[in-house]
């Protein structure tokens, strides 16, 4: 009945637009909807939502927790964590994936007691160290020689090639994500050389592998240090320096200072060693990042804007080399430049 006359619908149709335009005109659209995404995606490196703030001293929250719980005692430790399987072993600790309240954790055992030295050592800097840059702290009985930390199914940064060559981690095998992880490394360093404990040098990383073993992958891609066993402190105005073990250490992995310095002529004894300082870390910095940055698109690029930087960390005088703190701020200066570089390449193509 209210059927509209067939020629009034025909008389109102537009004019016909060529689809060759309508496709030039959806890629055009599609050209300036990535060029606004690519300021979001290239400007702002990738931030956890509305990440809660930290818990006080004495308690800690991990995955999905919503409030702290305080650190577990030798009771809570002894009845509520069943361990699962070994994961770890090193001179001081062997390391169990465990279980607490469906949750997975790292229970650690003194090995020999021996070393219960560096074990309580290492649990007093893990008490007071907790921050972004350290592994949490869940609980611990000095009575039983235990410690429970937060598990990082990743393990350490020994394994980091291997996990980066999954298929399924492609994605974040980039320049830019390895030289983020560069970045928590010295960030690591650098809260250890400022920390609440004065400054702190990791003395057990005399070589890479070593030197690897105390660091873990987080799930989300970032390093916090783990093994915390041996940090002695220097003092500049007090003139406390340190020594890193008892032995003679050789090799080019070890800052110039650590070696003997008295040649052949003369046996190696440690009352004779010179003690030294926190530069010891900044010499080791080119190595630990350039194993970070690996052999990806890109990596090589980064390695030769970091060349200046990293040749100052060599240097045979340990008062030149940079602080942590000049080596992040120029990391941090390279990744916004490339970043920048390949945004404008990017936009060009476009
Ligand atoms: N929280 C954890 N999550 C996952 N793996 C861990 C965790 N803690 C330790 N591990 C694994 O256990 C290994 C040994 O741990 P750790 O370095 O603390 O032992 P250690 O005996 O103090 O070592 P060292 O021989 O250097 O003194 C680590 O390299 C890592 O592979
Ligand atoms: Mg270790």
């Amino acid at each position: 009945m209210d059927k509209k006359p067939q020629e009034h619908r025909q008389g109102a149709r537009p004019r016909e637009v060529p689809p060759v335009v309508l496709l030039l005109l959806a890629m055009v659209l599609m050209n300036a909807l990535l060029y606004l995404c690519l300021d979001q995606f290239f400007a702002s490196p990738p931030q956890p939502p509305g990440q809660p703030s930290r818990c006080p001293s004495g308690y800690f929250r991990v995955g999905q927790m919503t409030s702290c719980s305080p650190w577990l005692a030798c009771e809570e430790l002894r009845t509520q964590v069943r361990p699962l399987k070994r994961v770890g072993d090193g001179a001081v600790k062997r390391v169990f994936l465990s279980e607490w309240k469906e949750r997975k954790v790292a229970l650690s055992r003194l090995t020999s007691l021996e070393v219960r030295g560096d074990f309580l050592h290492g649990l007093q800097m893990l008490k007071s160290l907790q921050s972004p840059h350290v592994v949490t702290l869940l609980g611990y009985c000095e009575e039983d020689n235990t410690i429970l930390t937060e598990y990082h199914p990743l393990g350490s940064l020994s394994n980091l090639e291997e996990t980066l060559n999954l298929s399924k981690y492609q994605h974040v095998n980039t320049w830019q994500r390895r030289l983020q992880l560069a970045m928590d490394y010295v960030g690591i360093i650098n809260y250890l050389h400022n920390s609440p404990l004065g400054m702190r040098v990791m003395c057990d990383a005399n070589d890479l592998p070593k030197t690897l073993s105390q660091y873990l992958l987080t799930s989300n891609f970032s390093i916090v240090a783990n093994d915390l066993d041996a940090l002695p402190l220097v003092n500049h105005s007090s003139r406390t320096f340190v020594k890193c073990g008892h032995r003679e250490l050789r090799g080019d992995f070890v800052a110039p200072e650590q070696l003997w310095p008295y040649g052949d002529d003369l046996p190696f004894h440690d009352d004779l060693m010179p003690a030294y300082d926190e530069k010891i870390d900044i010499w080791r910095i080119p190595d630990v990042s350039s194993f970070l940055l690996g052999h990806v698109e890109g990596s090589d690029m980064v390695r030769f804007h970091l060349f200046d930087i990293h040749k100052a960390c060599k240097s045979k005088t340990p008062a030149e080399r940079p602080t942590a703190q000049e080596i992040l701020d120029t990391y941090r200066k390279v990744l916004n430049s490339l970043r920048d570089a390949v945004m404008t390449q990017t936009r060009e193509m476009l």
